[in-house]
């Protein structure tokens, strides 16, 4: 019976384990042996590999992290180590690999695969939407939903006072995060990498505004500015008005998965099987425009993803 085994690597996502669970069912369906990879490819390298049950996916689809834990291994980076996963995979004979992560990790893979006949599957998942070829990875739609309650909690108190709170979101060097969240908790400000913002422009509006009566603001600013300190001061300095930050950090990583999440996990799950089933050597699943289509590897690792000209466009707005 042939076997595939799966594993999470670098930022962990709410959906990793409703993925994990879909997984043991449909591998199992379709007649092979799951097994699981525990703590990413620093699991693969240590040959923590076990044979997948039931009863280890058994309840967890309410879970947000993943059971079979993740990591950001340096060691994966080292040919040396490689050729020790490749060679625990061998021992256990797995033939194929399926890995939910970021194209850091999915790089990592491509070069396990040029280094053995191992195939590969990849799954999109990081919270920062950010791997050029898919428009959707897996966790993205809970941590929106994360941000969205806090937004709304801070947007609570932030009208019982006179006061401007900067709301800092996660992305790493990608805004799609704080775009969305922004536009969706209907803040005043929002500022990411790939818009360029005028503060000026902002000054004028905000004071209009006051004038006409509005007496707290919010803006959501992505991390990969790293600006959040500096717009605080300037809400106090340049718009006279008492600020908050809140770093959102972490907490955007965790949660009971939404619906679309546990879903998609389901989707990914069963497109990563049915393409190393049909042949599929060294792919991503990719989704776009409601559908599922495998990308080589080698055709999305080295481009840069970017966010769609309509969301951009409503981005642009802010300022004005
Ligand atoms: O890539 C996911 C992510 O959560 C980024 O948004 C963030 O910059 C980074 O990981 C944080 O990494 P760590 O969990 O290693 O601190």
């Amino acid at each position: 019976m042939q076997k595939i085994a799966i594993l999470c690597s670098g930022g962990d996502v709410s959906g990793m384990n409703a993925a994990l669970k879909r997984f043991v069912e449909y591998t199992q369906a379709k007649g092979f042996m799951p097994y699981f990879i525990y703590d990413g490819f620093e699991g693969l390298i240590d040959n923590k590999i076990v044979r997948a049950k039931y009863s280890d996916v058994a309840g967890i689809i309410t879970r947000g992290g993943t059971v079979i834990r993740s990591s950001r291994s340096e060691r994966f980076m080292e040919k040396s180590y490689r050729l020790r996963a490749i060679d625990n995979l061998h021992s256990h004979d797995i033939s194929s690999v399926i890995v939910l992560g970021g194209d850091g990790s999915f790089k990592g893979m491509q070069k396990l695969i040029q280094e053995s006949n191992i195939c590969f599957s990849g799954i999109p998942a990081t919270i920062d939407n950010d791997i050029a070829g898919t428009e959707y990875c897996l966790g993205v739609d809970t941590a929106l939903n994360i941000i969205k309650n806090a937004i709304d909690a801070v947007r609570d108190t932030a009208s019982s006072f006179s006061r401007a709170f900067v709301i800092e979101t996660m992305g790493r060097e990608c805004g799609y995060l704080a775009l969305v969240s922004a536009l969706t908790g209907g803040v005043e400000m929002c500022l990411i990498p790939e818009i360029p913002y005028n503060l000026d422009n902002y000054k004028k509006r905000f004071m209009k505004e006051m004038k006409e009566g509005r007496s707290y603001f919010i803006a959501v600013v992505s991390e990969a500015l790293k600006k959040s300190d500096m717009i605080l001061e300037w809400f106090e300095k340049e718009i006279g008005m008492e600020s908050r930050k809140v770093v959102l950090g972490h907490t955007q990583r965790g949660g009971n998965p939404t619906v679309n999440d546990r879903l998609m996990a389901y989707r990914f799950v069963t497109s990563a099987i049915d393409g190393l089933i049909a042949g599929e050597r060294s792919s991503v699943v990719c989704y776009n425009d409601g559908g599922f289509s495998h990308k080589d590897i080698g055709e999305i690792a080295f481009e840069k993803y970017t966010i769609c000209t309509d969301l951009l466009k409503l981005g642009m707005e802010y300022e004005k």
